[in-house]
């Protein structure tokens, strides 16, 4: 299959990062990209696409998955590239949320968008890669999920986690259909999710970073590129910590 022809469906896709891996796939990656959001920015950032599709959809939603899933796949015969990109940091504010303070709403909601979003987007798009036996996921993970984060966050950091430990299972489940699933961990990565707590914790984070500096954008979408093309073709169930080297695992 020719590289130029791959649909790329990436969630969360209005702002940040998204936004981001949506116009690398398409400028750098040759593919066509659909994006997906709970905000109808979507189609002010799909504008900025050529030939891109946008869709408001919210990933917690199954029936709505699955009729967007339906009507790109009758626009664009098929997926091929699955970006699970769209979260919440669940915080209230810039104030830590200890796990004292948590009610049982705020740890449903973050792992219901975080967690079962993404289970749903990949329950839905499986079976249409499997159609043309290649396929590639890539799930947005973070290093909160990987090791000690200067935010207490526990109903995010479990949320993250468990997508790892989900993208391992599922890799197992599709390889045989020529399908990766593998996660991406950024650290802190300017975006308006981490504009609400600002510089200084950009300074604490960078004093802990090998790299002298937060990341952007770019840094984790060069990530994602890379793991959606043919080049990683061997790499599945794995999780790539882009962080300028705050952990080293
Ligand atoms: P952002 O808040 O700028 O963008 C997230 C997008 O997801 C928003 O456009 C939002 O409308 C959308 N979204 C939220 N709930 C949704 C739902 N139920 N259905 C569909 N779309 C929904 O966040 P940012 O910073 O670009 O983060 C993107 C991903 O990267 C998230 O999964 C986040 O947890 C992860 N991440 C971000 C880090 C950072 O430093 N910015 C660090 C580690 C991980």
């Amino acid at each position: 299959m020719e590289q130029g022809k791959r649909v790329a469906l990436v969630t969360g896709a209005a702002h940040g990062i998204g936004l981001e891996i949506a116009q690398v796939l398409s400028s750098q990656e040759g593919c066509r990209v659909v994006l997906v959001d709970t905000s109808s920015d979507v189609h002010t950032a799909a504008a900025q696409i050529p030939a891109a599709d946008a869709f408001v959809l919210d990933i917690t939603d199954e029936a709505a998955i699955e009729s967007v899933i339906r009507e790109v796949v009758s626009r664009c015969g098929g997926i091929d590239i699955l970006v699970n990109n769209a979260g919440i940091s669940g915080r209230r504010g810039i104030k830590e949320t200890l796990v004292a303070d948590l009610t049982a709403e705020d740890w449903e909601r973050v792992l219901t968008v975080n967690l079962t979003g993404s289970f749903l987007m990949c329950k839905v798009c499986v079976p249409v890669m499997r159609k043309r036996k290649w396929g590639r996921i890539v799930n947005m993970a973070s290093q909160a999920a990987r090791a000690r984060s200067d935010a207490t966050n526990a109903h995010y950091a479990t949320s993250k986690a468990a997508l790892i430990g989900f993208s391992r299972s599922l890799a197992f489940e599709v390889a045989g259909d020529g399908i990766t699933v593998n996660c991406v961990a950024p650290g802190r990565i300017s975006t308006p999710m981490t504009a609400l707590s600002g510089e200084a914790a950009d300074r604490i984070y960078i004093a802990r970073a090998a790299v002298d500096r937060v990341g952007l954008p770019h840094d984790i979408a060069a990530a994602v590129a890379f793991l959606a093309s043919d080049r990683a073709s061997f790499i599945t169930g794995t999780t790539l910590d882009v962080n300028g080297g705050t952990s080293m695992i």
